[in-house]
């Protein structure tokens, strides 16, 4: 599979401004810092969740991979191309390529605008129509792939006069009007009713199957992550824990926080005859980060290596990744490793 998408080493920290007193007594910069080191590639029709819990920095990670927010660290390489030093006119064209599609269908719409001219606004602002009738192509195309159809019950509509999933529905006609490669679709459907959800999942996997896009789809739901994707990241307070095929995250995680995750997912396949592992104390605050493995003071596995030293995201097995002191050679946990040296 060709990559489309690689993320190396990439690092986000925000600033945070304190009032005129407290910068005075205090001389220590206070950062966020939301993303911390995060590796990740992305194949060509690839659909690679990223899960992990409020506040862990997905929606960081999304926007700075579009070039929307600046990266304090690292490199994004879209089409073996990388991002640093393109001038304008470049990153004009990689916007072309790469879309978001947002939370909430109806705050990334504008109210004022129909229908016709919301899906048309990309292409204008590229210069890609010509004239009206192309316009009008375009835009009944990208309304019709979107399963909007006839897309002329749509077009002179306002956002407000659609339902959720329409609406929703419309986001991603502007999405794909431009025939991106790459989205990055931020929790595309938790704002839908269950019922509806389907509907645009399904119609995220048939643009993936007939115009080979790739997707970075961003969700704390990893029920949702183990339906659609190919490949599933656990991430925790900006770094990723654990990485593999969706199958293999559901069925054979070997991280304590994944673990945590699923013992608690709501299907009854997954967790036949487990015992729900309950997490106890809050996420620490992402400004002072605790020494060490970053999940050690919720980790129901912590040992005394966990509380100095921070693990590193290693490759267990080919291509399943984690980053934990008890995870081993070949996905051993320690204690498997103590009882394969004891019986040799
Ligand atoms: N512009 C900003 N300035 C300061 N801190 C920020 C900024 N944007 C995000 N953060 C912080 O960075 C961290 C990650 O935020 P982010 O929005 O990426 O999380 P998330 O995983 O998308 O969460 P959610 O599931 O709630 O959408 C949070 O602690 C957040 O408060
Ligand atoms: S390194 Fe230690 S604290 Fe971190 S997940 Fe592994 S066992 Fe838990
Ligand atoms: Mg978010």
């Amino acid at each position: 599979m060709s990559q489309v998408m690689e993320v190396k080493d990439l690092k986000v920290y925000f600033d945070i401004k304190r009032g005129f007193i407290d910068d005075m007594l205090s001389k220590e910069k206070l950062q966020v810092k939301a993303v911390d080191g995060i590796d990740l590639t992305i194949g060509k029709g690839e659909i690679f969740s990223l899960v992990g819990e409020s506040g862990s920095g997905k929606t960081t990670i999304g926007k700075t991979i579009l070039d929307l927010i600046p990266a304090t660290q690292g490199d994004i390489v879209f089409l073996g191309d990388s991002l640093k030093h393109k001038s304008k006119a470049e990153k004009k064209k990689f916007r072309q390529k790469a879309q978001m599609i947002f939370q909430d269908p109806y705050q990334s719409l504008n109210p004022k605008d129909i229908i016709l001219d919301i899906v048309a606004e990309p292409l204008q602002v590229n210069g890609l129509i010509k004239n009206e009738k192309e316009k009008m192509q375009k835009v009944v195309n990208a309304l019709e792939m979107a399963g909007l159809t006839p897309a002329e019950d749509f077009l002179y509509r306002y956002p407000h006069e659609l339902s959720g999933g329409q609406r929703q529905r419309v986001a991603i006609a502007g999405a794909i009007v431009l025939d991106p490669e790459f989205i990055v679709a931020d929790e595309p459907v938790s704002m839908l009713d269950v019922s509806i959800r389907i509907g645009i999942l399904n119609l995220m996997m048939a643009l993936r199957d007939r115009k080979g896009i790739s997707y970075l789809f961003i969700t704390h739901d990893l029920s949702l992550a183990w339906v659609i994707s190919d490949r599933i990241a656990i991430l925790y307070l900006g770094k990723i824990m654990e990485m593999g095929r969706a199958d293999t995250i559901i069925h054979e995680c070997l991280h304590p926080y994944s673990q945590s995750l699923i013992s608690v997912m709501p299907v009854p396949a997954v967790n036949k005859e487990k015992e729900r592992i309950i997490l106890h104390g809050e996420t620490p605050d992402p400004i002072h980060l605790p020494e060490g493995c970053r999940f050690h003071p919720r980790c129901p596995k912590v040992f005394e290596k966990c509380c100095r030293e921070e693990p590193e995201l290693t490759e267990v097995a080919p291509g399943h990744f984690a980053a934990c002191h008890r995870i081993g050679e070949r996905g051993r946990s320690l204690d498997e490793q103590e009882r394969y040296k004891d019986n040799k």
